[in-house]
């Protein structure tokens, strides 16, 4: 593979590490968010066409990741979740050099396509983006101004039912974002022992009902091997009533998401892999959809934003190892009530975004 190098050097000075003028809350005032000029590349709906699959996604909170990561000419910013590429045509549109880095093959094809016109601007890289330090070192590049991650599964995953994650259609149990895994959501409901099952369905679902739903697996699978998502979704049903409206396999269907992709430990590689590839003022910004994402990216931020740690035990505050962070704003940003009209998708999405100091 050739990898057009020459771009990703030219680097305009001074262009990265304006903190001092970008204090978020003026984001409301910046005169690109006031005119309204960021409409291309926001809504997405392309059809791909050998394939018969859609890809649909308009990219989530694009102000405030606009706002956050100031995509402007001369600027390198890794795009962890690539996906539709809806993000990354929102920096390449304003000249900004994009790595986008999915592990998935399918999204990968799509973006290439789609962002082609961008040319030597636009890297697009298969990897795990928690491997983003040495995926960039591949590549050449030493540092960029920013990382996104927006989290979790695309729209195109989700409906597309040979992908196995959706419970309202019926699919091969898969859930592999990754393709190249050799451990499905169909070994996990097989294979593991009840406990195993409880703990994740509790500690990544959070579901209440996690005992019930382990052994209702456990019996169904006596009978015959679980194959598929309307089967799991069924026998879910009979263990864990439907309260508000939710379908009662969503939560045991996101815990086995999230362990067949190690998506937790992924994130915590992936967090503190950032600060080894951010330079000086790069912006990390990421997008998590449920609590216990948002939860730990929270937490990371807080501890390398803190310059002291002060213990009962101690006489007096000792300064924070890791502080290298600072919040701009120290509470998740959500999407505005117009932004989840037309996606509800983004209804439960939280951004939070840290400022790399100094080395
Ligand atoms: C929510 S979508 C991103 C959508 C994208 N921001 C857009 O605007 O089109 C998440 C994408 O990230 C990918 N992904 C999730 N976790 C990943 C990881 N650890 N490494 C690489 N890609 C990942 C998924 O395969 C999916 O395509």
């Amino acid at each position: 593979m050739i990898i057009p190098i020459k771009p990703w050097l030219e680097r305009a000075s001074g262009v990265s590490g304006q903190l001092a003028d970008w204090g978020f809350p003026a984001v409301e005032g910046a005169e690109e968010l006031r005119s309204g000029s960021i409409q291309s590349g926001l809504e997405v709906k392309a059809h791909h066409e050998d394939k018969r699959m859609e890809f649909y996604h308009q990219p989530i909170l694009a102000r405030e990741i606009l706002a956050a990561l100031e995509p402007v000419k001369g600027k390198q910013i890794f795009d962890g979740t690539l996906g539709g590429g809806g993000h990354s045509e929102v920096f390449l549109e304003r000249g900004a050099h994009v790595v986008g880095c999915d592990q998935d093959a399918e999204a990968l094809e799509y973006a290439e396509r789609r962002l082609a016109q961008y040319g030597d601007c636009f890297l697009p890289v298969r990897g795990n983006f928690s491997d983003m330090d040495s995926l960039l070192r591949t590549l050449g590049i030493d540092r960029v101004d920013g990382v996104l991650m927006d989290l979790g599964v695309s729209s195109h995953q989700l409906d597309e039912p040979s992908r196995g994650f959706s419970f309202r259609q019926d699919g091969p149990l898969d859930m592999r974002m990754d393709n190249r895994a050799d451990f499905s959501a169909r070994d996990l409901v097989n294979d593991w022992d009840e406990a195993e099952m409880v703990r994740i369905f509790r500690d990544y679902g959070e579901e209440k009902r996690a005992v019930r739903a382990a052994k209702e697996i456990v019996k169904a699978r006596e009978q015959k091997a679980i194959e598929t998502t309307l089967q799991l979704a069924e026998i879910i049903e009979r263990a864990v009533p439907r309260v508000s409206g939710k379908h009662p396999a969503t939560r045991v269907f996101q815990a086995i998401r999230l362990a067949v992709n190690r998506e937790m430990e992924v994130l915590e590689a992936a967090l503190n892999n950032s600060l080894e590839v951010l330079s000086e003022g790069g912006v990390l910004a990421v997008i998590s959809f449920h609590s216990l994402e948002d939860r730990m990216v929270k937490r990371f931020m807080r501890r390398h934003s803190t310059p002291f740690i002060d213990r009962p035990e101690w006489p007096e505050p000792r300064e924070n190892l890791d502080y290298c962070l600072t919040l701009p704003t120290r509470r998740a940003i959500s999407p505005s009530g117009a932004e989840i009209e037309t996606n509800p998708r983004a209804r439960s999405a939280k951004l939070r975004v840290a400022v790399k100091l100094e080395d």
